[in-house]
């Protein structure tokens, strides 16, 4: 049997948020979506609060995925032991609160969905998120099993893509806001796309309001984040997984304004 498991990019700020919750629901309906993955690290800009995380889940998201700005409000921290459904990078260090990875049930199919972080100009402190996944993979099994690789370099991404072909359903990258053109089904079966894009402000640097961050390059004072406001999309990819396999038949960006 075939599902469409629909990824969604990093929600930023409350734009961001406004937009998904405007438009993923027509979505699911109208691709007959079973199952959705959100990033949602930049709710609030940097990192999310309990009640961002909350408004994602009733916008649609079956399960939150996080990344860098996982502990951005640090009130986030206790829930992040209690929500089954929020999910911070896996190998980050065992003294980090919540966990990175969690089966769901989808009507007798187990969906296994593992968030993890890149070590290549972004958290170098991370365990190894190749041999986190090797480990993660050998604890249960799962017909689906779903990856939100949160790095910034391209090379991590592909490379993982390699690493875990075959053996993962699905694997996407988050992070970067800037969608890629290479989504496709790997040799072996697993779906892939190095970034989703990010869902918020289309006039926007990653969302961060323009001249904010060209002050910034400039060499000025970066100040806290603004979201500009004004039409936003919601970029993403969906997969469609066969059960029999476990594995990626197909693959579909869609970018939603
Ligand atoms: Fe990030």
């Amino acid at each position: 049997m075939l599902y469409h498991i629909l990824a969604v990019g990093d929600v930023v700020g409350e734009p961001g948020l406004r937009h998904l919750e405007r438009v993923l629901r027509p979505l699911q309906k109208l691709k007959n979506i079973a199952f959705t993955v959100v990033n949602g690290e930049n709710a609030s800009g940097v990192g999310l609060t309990r009640d961002q995380a909350e408004r994602i889940r009733d916008a649609g998201a079956d399960a939150v995925t996080l990344g860098n700005h996982s502990f951005g409000k640090m009130q986030i921290k206790d829930f992040l032991d209690d929500a089954s459904w929020l999910l911070r990078p896996a190998n980050y260090t065992g003294r980090a609160p919540g966990h990175g990875c969690e089966i769901f049930d989808l009507g007798g199919i187990r969906v296994r969905v593992m968030n993890l972080i890149g070590r290549c100009d972004l958290a170098w402190g991370a365990d190894n998120p190749f041999t986190a996944a090797d480990r993660l993979l050998a604890q249960g099994t799962a017909e689906f099993t779903l990856v939100d690789f949160h790095a910034e370099a391209t090379s991590e991404k592909l490379a993982m893509g390699y690493y875990l072909d075959g053996r993962v359903s699905a694997l996407w990258g988050t992070h970067t806001h800037v969608p890629t053109a290479d989504e496709r089904v790997y040799p072996k079966g697993t779906g892939y796309i190095t970034d989703l894009g990010m869902t918020g402000p289309i006039e926007s640097v990653l969302g961060i309001e323009p001249w904010q961050s060209v002050e910034t390059f400039l060499g000025g004072l970066p100040g806290r984040y603004k979201q500009p406001e004004g039409p936003c999309k919601m970029q993403g990819a969906i997969f469609t997984l066969d059960s029999a396999a476990g594995l990626c038949t197909a693959v579909e960006r869609v970018d939603i304004r």
